[in-house]
């Protein structure tokens, strides 16, 4: 059977030497963050307490391309080039005209898209004289990239990992300690944010930022590392879609649609900003299509507001799809979906209309990695899985159409530590939480009075 390449390689000389910043080309104004303690716009003072001025210019840069630093290059060269692969078996199984591809992030070090800013972040914090480097982890896929990059930079790690993850996947906080970090479950009773939230013990990202920033705050040593939604963060990602962009060149076609999964934004964006860019600058037509689970549907039932990064009210405030910063989602298995909103260059993105957002329940998510991981090999991480949930919707309704559609997607992480997750699954024993109108109207109650956005 000859049905062409299934992987497309690239060379570490394709390694892209810049990141796509899309900052300054996002259709309407921008809204900038603002300070927790004026509710003014935050400027680089609110920032430096926590962050070295190297990541503050990346965040409020709106050159359209920076260079990436030759050590971050280096290290990048561990892993990267990642590999685009067709997944001809899917589309056999599927028994659909639609072309599907995916850019692999699982063979960095930790397993997923997560290093490709850990690296820059430690780089930056190391060039800037920090020591340590506190943070969060929701899946642990982002607390062991960390740890993994600080061991590359000679930084201490620490990590407060959210209490139903901490419980989920023990491996990942091994991992985290083989690498040198000191990991805690969170809310942990070492922070006044964590002991304020002793009620909920299976923890949040957001309850754990707010450990994590306190530490840091409290610390001349220490800096904080966000692994999602910051500017920053979704420029680092952007090296996914710059090599997807040569790779489908190699295939030689085009997506017609671009899907990722969504938790804080920083996968999709890193695959879609590439693509988004041509599309805004008239160059391309492609959809863009976010998965999000239905128990945290921060860009399908959210509301566009000024609110917190984190649960505490420690954070600049931020314009976001949001579910409120003190709603603390159920423990669904996609630990590192479980956050209350979202980037806001996505969000902007979204509310413009650029980006379409569907949620998935959880088992219907299950059942479609269960799918692909029996057809591709790849078990993929529970977050990715609602990407592939969105895959075979769009490569069932190109059957549908009779439509030869070519769909690019992110499997931005391998699943081998979440495999309780696959337990409980295959034994049905998942459940299938949903947002209620209630939920969501009680946090949003709770919202700080922020500027209304027009
Ligand atoms: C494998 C994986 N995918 C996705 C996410 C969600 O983050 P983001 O939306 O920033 O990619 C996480 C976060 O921890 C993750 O570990």
């Amino acid at each position: 059977m000859s049905e062409g390449p299934v992987k497309f390689l690239l060379s570490e000389r394709d390694i892209p030497t810049r990141w796509i910043n899309l900052l300054g080309e996002i259709p309407g104004q921008p809204l900038p963050p603002l300070s927790p303690r004026t509710l003014e716009p935050a400027g680089p003072a609110d920032l430096t307490p926590i962050f070295p001025m190297g990541l503050i210019e990346q965040e409020v840069s709106s050159q359209p391309e920076i260079e990436i630093p030759a050590p971050v290059l280096e290290a990048y060269r561990l892993w990267r080039p990642t590999p685009l692969y067709r997944a001809h078996r899917l589309e056999r199984e599927l028994g659909t005209p639609a072309h599907i591809y995916y850019k692999y992030e699982g063979v960095s070090p930790s397993g997923s898209h997560k290093p490709n800013t850990a690296v820059a972040q430690a780089y930056e914090n190391a060039r800037a004289g920090a020591k340590r480097l506190c943070t969060e982890t929701g899946a642990g896929q982002w607390g062991s990239s960390l740890a993994f990059a600080c061991s590359l930079f000679g930084l201490e790690c620490e990590v407060f990992m959210v209490g139903s993850s901490y419980d989920q996947k023990p491996y990942r906080r091994s991992m985290m300690q083989t690498w040198g970090a000191s990991v805690h479950r969170s809310p942990s009773t070492l922070t006044e944010s964590g002991r304020a939230q002793q009620a909920h013990p299976t923890g949040s990202l957001g309850i754990a930022i707010s450990e994590a920033v306190e530490v840091a705050a409290s610390r001349d040593d220490t800096n904080y590392a966000l692994g999602s939604v910051l500017n920053h963060v979704l420029l680092h990602q952007t090296v996914i879609g710059q090599e997807a962009t040569l790779q489908m060149q190699l295939a030689g076609e085009q997506p017609d649609v671009v899907i990722g999964c969504v938790g804080g934004g920083s996968n999709f964006a890193g695959l879609a900003f590439p693509f988004m860019r041509a599309q805004l600058r008239g160059e391309a037509q492609t959809r863009f299509l976010a998965a999000e689970p239905s128990a945290c549907p921060t860009l399908t039932r959210g509301e566009f507001r000024y609110d917190y990064g984190d649960t505490g009210g420690l954070t600049p405030l931020m314009a976001m799809y949001t579910l409120g910063h003190d709603f603390v989602p159920p423990p669904v298995h996609a630990g590192g979906l479980r956050y209350h909103g979202d980037a806001p260059m996505l969000c902007a993105l979204v509310r413009a209309g650029l980006i379409e957002a569907r949620a998935y329940r959880q088992n219907e998510t299950f059942e479609a990695a269960v799918r692909f991981a029996r057809s591709e090999g790849i078990i993929p991480a529970p977050e990715p899985a609602h990407a592939i949930r969105a895959v075979i919707e769009e490569a069932e309704a190109a059957r549908e159409a009779g439509e030869q559609r070519v769909i690019l997607f992110g499997l931005c992480g391998h699943g081998n530590f979440d495999l309780a997750a696959y337990d409980a699954y295959l034994a049905g024993e998942l459940e299938d939480p949903e947002f209620s109108e209630q939920e969501l109207s009680d946090a949003l109650a709770r919202l700080p009075e922020a500027p209304a956005i027009a």
